[in-house]
């Protein structure tokens, strides 16, 4: 019989692309979605690569009765990865209870329901925003919390407190916490991606949408940072390989014997790129332009930060595998097929 996940946020971003690859590998799949900030027609994308098409429930993992009825209807789920949140930094300061009400009350939720129906461990996703500006690059998981810029990262914070209190409190329950760095790209087959709601805030979603004239340039936020070029420096990870280390981070907290029940990964990539480096990639990738100019810095960034990933490397046996050229080919093709609808 197929292991049986529930994955919450699962017609979002990464949680789409999670999904293609729990199928691949086996497993059943419970999809929860409130579709705040996605389309249920990702179900289809999700049917057309793997042939499968999960089970899927609308609805909201604040609401504690929607997701008991949900176990009720989908017994023996064995795992859940919890994607489901809001991840706007920006809107998070300007709404903070809408952040901590919706991220918090989904966690608490389903960390409550999960030893009644016997479901033994969840993966969270977390961000390297808990680190904020690191004292040193590459950073790995021993390196301190800084205090939260913004509602939203606290929200990341607090979700891997409340997670390591239960756990110590005797829940009988497993958990790993996966930070994740810059995720971008799309799956190759171009049939998923990332889908943003009106302006993008993050780099690669309006790197592509300026590439393919949707706006009219992108804006380089800043190019006076203390780095070789100027601009800032992440660690950009493909979202299929990220994907990927959600299967493995599931096997090895439902199959482990002799594991920590709170484990904690990075994930990157272990490289740093600019954002001038970034654009540069895409360009030499695709032979297409992006129009862009150098502007002003924009408040809150971290200059620069990139993953010592190795713990992720050698105890999940996991390592980042996409060229960046073959990512940025990725998120073209993408933003190809949308701007064709
Ligand atoms: P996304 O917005 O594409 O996906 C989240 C999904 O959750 C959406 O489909 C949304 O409709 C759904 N959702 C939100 N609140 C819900 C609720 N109460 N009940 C049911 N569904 C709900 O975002 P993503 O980029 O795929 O991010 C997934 C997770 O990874 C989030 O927790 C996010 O904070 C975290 N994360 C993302 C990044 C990033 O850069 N994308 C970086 C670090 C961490
Ligand atoms: N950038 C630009 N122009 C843009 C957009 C972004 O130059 O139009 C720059 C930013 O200044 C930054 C880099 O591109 O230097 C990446 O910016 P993103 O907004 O894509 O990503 P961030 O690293 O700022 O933040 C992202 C997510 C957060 C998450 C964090 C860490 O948006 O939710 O990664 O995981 F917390």
């Amino acid at each position: 019989m197929k292991t049986k996940i529930l994955v919450t946020g699962g017609t979002g971003y990464i949680g789409s692309h999670t999904v293609v690859e729990l199928q691949n590998a086996g497993y059943e799949v419970v999809i929860i979605d409130n579709l705040s900030n996605s389309n249920a027609n990702v179900i289809d994308g999700i049917e057309a690569i793997t042939g499968i098409r999960p089970a899927f429930v609308e609805g909201d993992c604040t609401d504690i009765n929607t997701l008991r009825k949900l176990f009720e209807e989908n017994p023996g789920i064995k795992g859940i990865i919890n994607f489901a949140a809001s991840k706007a930094v920006g809107e998070s300061v300007q709404k903070p209870l809408l952040y901590y009400r919706n991220n918090l009350n989904t966690l608490i939720n389903l960390l409550d329901l999960m030893p009644e129906f016997g479901v033994k461990g969840i993966v969270f996703s977390s961000s390297c925003t808990v680190y904020g500006e690191p004292d040193k690059n590459p950073i790995d998981e021993t390196a301190p919390i800084k205090p939260a810029t913004s509602p939203y990262g606290n929200t990341k914070q607090i979700s891997e407190e409340i997670i390591e209190d239960y756990i110590k409190s005797g829940a009988p329950i497993k958990s790993i916490l996966l930070r994740y760095f810059n995720p971008i790209g799309a799956h190759p087959s171009a049939m998923i991606g990332e889908l943003p709601l009106g302006v993008p805030q993050n780099l690669v979603p309006y790197l592509t949408q300026a590439a393919a004239g949707i706006r009219a340039e992108l804006t380089v936020f800043g190019n006076d940072y203390n780095t070789p070029d100027g601009s800032c420096i992440r660690d950009y990870i493909d979202v299929v390989d990220l994907a990927k280390a959600h299967v493995i981070a599931m096997k090895r907290m439902l199959d482990g014997q002799d594991t920590d029940a709170v484990e904690i990964f990075n994930l990157g990539t272990g490289r740093g790129l600019s954002v001038l480096e970034l654009i540069d990639s895409f360009e030499r990738a695709t032979g297409v332009k992006v129009p862009h100019k150098i502007g002003a810095r924009r408040a809150g960034d971290i200059e620069k930060i990139w993953a010592d990933p190795k713990k992720a490397n050698e105890v999940l046996g996991w390592t980042a595998q996409v060229p960046i050229d073959e990512t940025m080919k990725n998120a073209w093709a993408w933003q190809c097929k949308v701007t064709a609808k």
